[in-house]
């Protein structure tokens, strides 16, 4: 008989990997897609159609719909990976963060504890959770682990904290299997085009363009040259280059969420690369696709992107992860930011929607 996992959140960056690595594995998978106006599975389209994957209409701030689901597949595992989850939008839009990132995790909690068979449990907590908190170590370096204080800084992160307190709580008082994984952020060419990282990476891109098509003008004057892509080449608009995240790839976070529902106790645990750099980093790492010199003219502040209350330092220290779960990160900072950048060229090259593989 196979597995069977059902994913709340398929659709979405992470969704999209855990779908692939658990059919890889042999799963039987089912995705619970929110029903949209327009089309929301271009990240999952190569899947649809694809024996032991089947895709159900869901949402999960109806209890309903997420009941009925779990009720008829019978599944061994449960993934929660949706969440309005762009912590910027949810000082805009706090009520429908909270009822999707709290509540929804909730509505899924209660109905596997109405199920016959009660499946194992993922909860996508975040490190956003720790806020502007940190532990130091001996060299008084800052850090996060499973032992640092919260302190959420964003309507997002205090949602991602209930619904991280109520799934231990019903770790506790009925005995779930149910896992949280304080993800450090992760990212890849898949990940949401608001979000810092895939913003620059497709600015790259379409300051790669720009140059190709500058080149092509046969302005001869190097001095002419250079004031030109100076004065026209698009210009990346970014609010906080101080902030530190630690950055891994998607790939790696999800398969640490699938080792977590393999271990024979349920359990908390962090999962991060232990290295952080400054979204300035990682500017700095982007342009080395483009063969210019100083970047710096080429950024524009705008304090619309800059939050009312920010997390400046993320470090995460994932020696549980490692120690327990055998897990550790295998795609490094540079890798990442050059598959994000190569693949956003790429795309704007061809001109076409991506096209994965699983
Ligand atoms: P994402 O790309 O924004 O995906 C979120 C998913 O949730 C999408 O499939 C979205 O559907 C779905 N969703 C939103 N509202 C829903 C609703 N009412 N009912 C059902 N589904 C709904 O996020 P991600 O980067 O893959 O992250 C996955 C999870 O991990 C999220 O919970 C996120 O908060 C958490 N997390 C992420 C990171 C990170 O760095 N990526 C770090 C820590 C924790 P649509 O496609 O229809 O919008
Ligand atoms: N989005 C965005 N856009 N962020 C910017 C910009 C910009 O133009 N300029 C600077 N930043 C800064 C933000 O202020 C933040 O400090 C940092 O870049 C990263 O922002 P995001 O990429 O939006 O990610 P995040 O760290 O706020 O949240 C992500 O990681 C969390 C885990 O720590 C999301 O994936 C969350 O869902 C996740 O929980």
């Amino acid at each position: 008989m196979k597995e069977k996992a059902i994913i709340f959140g398929v659709t979405g960056q992470d969704g999209s990997y855990l779908a692939e690595l658990l059919l890889e594995k042999g799963y039987y998978v089912v995705g619970v897609a929110r029903r949209v106006s327009t089309s929301n599975t271009s990240r999952i389209d190569h899947l649809i159609g694809k024996e032991f994957f089947v895709l159900e209409s869901g949402d999960v701030l109806d209890f309903s719909s997420v009941y009925n689901i779990m009720w008829k597949h019978h599944a061994d595992e449960v993934y929660n990976l949706a969440a309005q989850s762009h912590v910027g939008v949810s000082f805009e839009q706090p009520s429908v963060t909270w009822d999707i990132t709290a509540k929804g995790c909730l509505n899924i909690l209660e109905g596997i504890v109405k199920l016959s068979k009660t499946p194992r449990f993922y909860q996508a907590s975040s490190s956003e959770m720790f806020g502007d908190s940190f532990s130091l170590d001996d060299n008084q370096n800052a850090f996060q682990n499973e032992s640092t204080m919260f302190n959420p800084q964003s309507p997002y992160a205090i949602a991602k904290l209930a619904a991280h307190k109520m799934t231990e709580l019903y770790r506790k008082i009925h005995g779930l299997h149910a896992s949280c994984g304080i993800l450090f952020n992760h990212e890849s060419e898949r990940r949401g085009e608001n979000f810092v990282t895939r913003k620059i990476s497709k600015y790259i891109a379409s300051f790669r363009e720009f140059l190709d098509v500058a080149m092509h003008l046969n302005i001869e004057d190097p001095n002419l040259l250079s004031n030109y892509i100076s004065s026209a080449a698009p210009k990346l608009h970014l609010g906080n280059l101080e902030a530190c995240r630690d950055w891994g790839h998607a790939k790696d976070y999800v398969r640490a969420m699938w080792m977590m529902l393999q271990m024979e106790k349920p359990d908390t645990y962090v999962i991060a690369t232990g290295q952080t750099h400054s979204v300035q980093d990682f500017v700095e790492e982007a342009f080395k696709h483009l063969d210019i010199g100083n970047y710096a003219s080429f950024i524009r502040i705008d304090e619309k992107q800059f939050r009312p209350s920010e997390v400046p330092y993320l470090k995460g220290d994932y020696s549980k992860a490692k120690e327990k779960l055998g897990w550790i990160p295998e795609i490094s900072f540079e890798d990442l930011v050059s598959t994000m950048v190569k693949y956003d060229i790429e795309r704007l090259t061809n001109d076409k929607q991506p096209t994965y593989s699983v």
